[in-house]
């Protein structure tokens, strides 16, 4: 099964993706942990992308594409993918659907998590990740059994430094602007599957799995 999660900024596409990949025995590919990870090893790739993501802005379509054309090609992606965070951008899904055209692939679906724009800053403010498995959690609404250690491995958690109220602020304007028009786009293809995202973790992910019949 090849899925995209698409949603706004803290919409909890990272906290379903993480299950739902599992559930589903497909790849999870998140173009934010990809950048995360590329700025803790210092590439040059990683230095560049950090000035966009600190500021809120979107990295530039050619270097977001280039990656997912090498990551959709690599091996374990074969069994099926789980798309969090791209495309972003017109730009991204055409490039995304040409990706997949030449190797032959389409897509099954596209989840589309909505909550409003009014608690959003709150569950961003309150997010904490694991620095060494990426898990999300929140210090309210998913905390961990101890606080600032990591439930699935013990590893540290750290707030992220996009996380703060002015620039949550604008990625929620560039979502708004740039990758909601892809809700059109894919409502188009047939391929939109829409899930109320202000409710429960538990509820929201029963959701997704109703709708794609599993
Ligand atoms: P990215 O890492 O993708 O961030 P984002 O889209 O802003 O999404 P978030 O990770 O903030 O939110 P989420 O929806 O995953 O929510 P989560 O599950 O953590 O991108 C970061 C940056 O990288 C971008 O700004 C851009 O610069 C760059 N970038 C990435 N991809 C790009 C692309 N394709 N093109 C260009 N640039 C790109 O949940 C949030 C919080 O809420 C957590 O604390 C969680 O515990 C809590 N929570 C989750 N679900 C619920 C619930 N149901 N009820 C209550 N709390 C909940
Ligand atoms: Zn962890």
């Amino acid at each position: 099964m090849n899925l995209l999660i698409m949603g706004p900024p803290g919409a909890g596409k990272g906290t379903q993706a993480e299950v739902l990949a599992r559930e589903l025995n497909i790849t999870n590919i998140s173009t934010g942990d990809m950048f995360r990870a590329a700025i803790k090893e210092g590439t040059e790739m990683g230095r560049k992308a950090k000035e966009y993501m600190d500021m809120g802005e979107l990295v530039p379509d050619s270097v977001v594409v280039g990656i997912i054309k090498d990551r959709l090609s690599q091996a374990d992606c074969a069994r099926g993918f789980l798309l969090d965070g791209f495309p972003r951008t017109v730009v991204q899904a055409e490039a995304l659907e040409e990706t997949l055209k030449t190797m032959g692939r389409t897509l099954d679906g596209v989840i589309n998590i909505f909550v409003p724009r009014e608690k959003i800053v709150d569950r961003l403010t309150g997010r904490r990740i694991c620095r060494d498995c990426g898990a999300s959690y929140h210090v309210q609404y998913n905390p961990p059994a101890k606080d600032d250690v990591c439930d699935a491995c013990g590893g540290e958690l750290y707030q992220r430094s996009d996380d703060n109220e002015t620039v949550v602020n604008n990625r929620l304007d560039i979502y708004e602007s740039k990758t909601q028009p892809l809700i059109d786009y894919y409502a188009k293809r047939n391929l939109l599957k829409s899930v109320n995202g202000d409710q429960d973790i538990k509820k929201v992910l029963g959701d997704i799995l109703t709708i794609l019949d599993k």
